[in-house]
């Protein structure tokens, strides 16, 4: 979450038994870091980071989180994943950001509806390309040096949400990450998951709405591998327990 995922944030949470954790999501090329700013400037938090600094900023944050896991606040077993969800208008930034020593994963995001960076083409605004979208995932899958994940958003009008499923596993992202709103319902699009589990073979996280253990058990019954949780963290305590719902395990060689 923009402004407020950062690495004091998740080492709030890591106890809880997540598995991945995902900081930002961050600005990280001239363009959006501007757009970012704007967005700040109509009361909408973001991290404000340099171009400059970004790098070294992810990778003390990174580092952070690694040091508490080391401090053994959370179960010693418990192997987390460290992502970062990035935005970006080339995949450039995103490929450098993949160099980090000890960052598991970088997430393309293909999910911010902010009007500013929306604009650039960024966020939701990449779904709009599948061209475009494909080039750009699939440099960032040949040149990273760590998983990738891709975030988008479902039932975008417009959008054919499964043919942009099936395009980020045959390009060969990691994770599917995906936000199933579902505009007006208030409830996640469980029938889409069904159907984007029956067309990929790739590592979905489902996401939108997880708020107990029921909610989360629906979301791997109906074809996710695991799931993810956003406003259900917002105050820095999750209220159900994680180890009563089965997952699977992500099990691949980079
Ligand atoms: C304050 C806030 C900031 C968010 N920032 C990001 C972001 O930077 N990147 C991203 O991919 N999703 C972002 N999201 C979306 C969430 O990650 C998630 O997809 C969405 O809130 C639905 O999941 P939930 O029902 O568990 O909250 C943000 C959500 C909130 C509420």
């Amino acid at each position: 979450m923009a402004g407020i995922s950062d690495s004091n944030f998740i080492n709030k949470m890591i106890p809880y038994g997540f598995n991945m954790v995902t900081l930002g999501g961050y600005n990280t090329d001239k363009e959006t870091i501007e757009a970012g700013k704007e967005i700040i400037k109509r009361g909408r938090k973001e991290f404000d980071v340099s171009e400059e600094d970004i790098y070294n900023h992810i990778n003390s944050q990174v580092n952070n989180i690694k040091e508490f896991n080391g401090n053994n606040n959370c179960n010693e077993n418990q192997n987390i994943f460290i992502s970062a969800n990035l935005r970006a208008i080339t995949p450039e930034p995103i490929i450098g950001i993949s160099k980090i020593k000890n960052l598991d994963v970088v997430e393309i995001n293909c999910h911010c509806r902010q009007e500013e960076i929306v604009n650039l083409n960024c966020g939701q605004g990449m779904l709009n390309d599948m061209d475009y979208l494909n080039d750009y995932i699939s440099q960032v899958v040949k040149k990273s040096k760590s998983y990738v994940s891709v975030k988008i958003r479902a039932n975008i009008d417009g959008i054919d949400t499964i043919a942009i499923s099936k395009m980020i596993d045959d390009v060969g992202a990691d994770f599917l990450h995906i936000d199933l709103m579902k505009p007006g319902v208030g409830q996640p699009d469980l029938e889409l998951l069904k159907a984007i589990r029956n067309e990929t073979n790739i590592f979905i996280i489902g996401n939108n709405m997880i708020q107990n253990v029921e909610s989360a058990n629906k979301m791997i019954a109906f074809g996710a591998d695991g799931f993810s949780i956003a406003r259900g963290t917002l105050n820095g305590k999750l209220n159900f327990n994680l180890n009563q719902i089965k997952t699977k395990t992500f099990n691949k060689d980079i």
